[in-house]
């Protein structure tokens, strides 16, 4: 029989930021799974992007994680313990930026933070930490010379950027993310790329990223999530092994290009396209 010495404390199995277990999601009256069987555990401060195919359930995962959609059945933990509904831990941005028309820029960020200070007894204290992250935000995404500015004025880089600072300004541990460069230009997205590098070092938060653009995937996560459809379920994990340093380089770099090149591949073969297309070429008799 062996002994454990008695100095020795047996391992503590570290709790998983976010655990996803069996999760099924049915839509009433859909005929499959928008999600089926999703097992993924996601790491404090970890950087996790999900690709695939249209209609593969990215959307409703990460609507799940943010408590805006609940699932059939399954387990979902967040710190340990279930998540029954949206919570100030975990923000959300969205491909469109959903700013308040009528407040500035800066009243945009600080207005979560402004609701909760009427809503849970804060003190002045509380007030005046907040207008230094407010502050600290706009230094950060670059916005102090628009702070005053309305919404409509701005690019379409520069509402995103004050939809992020809004999304953290709660400090919260986990950022859900939606397609949020899906509506900008090639370069604008790039600058975003390192911004929100940049954001997740310094903040330490979790954050889950949607996108249909391989290569945004493969240079921001840490690992990569193929989901496929119909039943929309998890396909591959790839770890990308590029490390932190990252620069706009990577991207032309032949390790970079091969994986995203077997991305893509796999993207395609799981998402029908080429039946569909052969379908197609039934039909017209001829080659599309
Ligand atoms: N509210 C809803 N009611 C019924 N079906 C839904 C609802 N939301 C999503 N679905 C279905 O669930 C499946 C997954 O949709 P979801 O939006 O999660 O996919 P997605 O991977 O985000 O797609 P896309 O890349 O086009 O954004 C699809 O078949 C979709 O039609
Ligand atoms: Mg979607």
């Amino acid at each position: 029989m062996s002994t454990l010495p008695l100095s020795a404390t047996p391992p503590v199995a570290a709790v998983p930021k976010i655990a996803i277990r069996d999760v099924f999601k049915r839509f009433d009256g859909a005929p499959v799974n928008a999600l089926e069987n999703i097992n993924l555990d996601i790491c404090d401060n970890e950087f996790v992007t999900f690709v695939g195919a249209s209609g593969c359930g990215k959307s409703t995962l990460l609507r799940t994680i943010g408590g805006l959609e609940v699932q059939t059945s399954g387990e979902l933990l967040v710190d340990g313990e279930a998540v029954t509904g949206p919570g100030i831990d975990r923000a959300m941005v969205f491909q469109h930026y959903s700013l308040y028309p009528w407040m500035t820029v800066c009243e945009n960020i600080k207005f979560c933070r402004r609701l909760a200070a009427h809503t849970q007894d804060r003190s002045s204290a509380d007030v005046e930490a907040a207008e230094g992250r407010a502050d600290a935000l706009l230094r950060l995404m670059g916005l102090e010379p628009v702070a005053n500015a309305w919404p409509n004025q701005l690019s379409g880089g520069m509402q995103q950027r004050v939809a992020i600072a809004r999304a953290l300004m709660g400090r919260p541990g986990i950022v859900l993310m939606d397609e949020p460069f899906g509506a900008l230009d090639a370069q604008t997205r790039e600058v975003m790329h390192d911004l929100i590098r940049y954001v997740h070092k310094l903040e330490k938060s979790t954050i889950v990223f949607v996108t249909h653009d391989v290569e945004e995937a493969l240079y921001l996560g840490g690992r990569v999530v193929l989901m496929a459809p119909r039943p929309g379920r998890i396909d591959t994990i790839y770890d990308v092994p590029f490390g932190d340093q990252r620069t706009q380089d990577l991207k032309h770099a032949p390790e970079f290009v091969r994986l995203k090149r077997d991305i893509l591949e796999r993207i395609r073969e799981t998402s029908g396209m080429k039946t569909d297309l052969e379908q197609l070429q039934r039909m017209t008799g001829a080659a599309v």
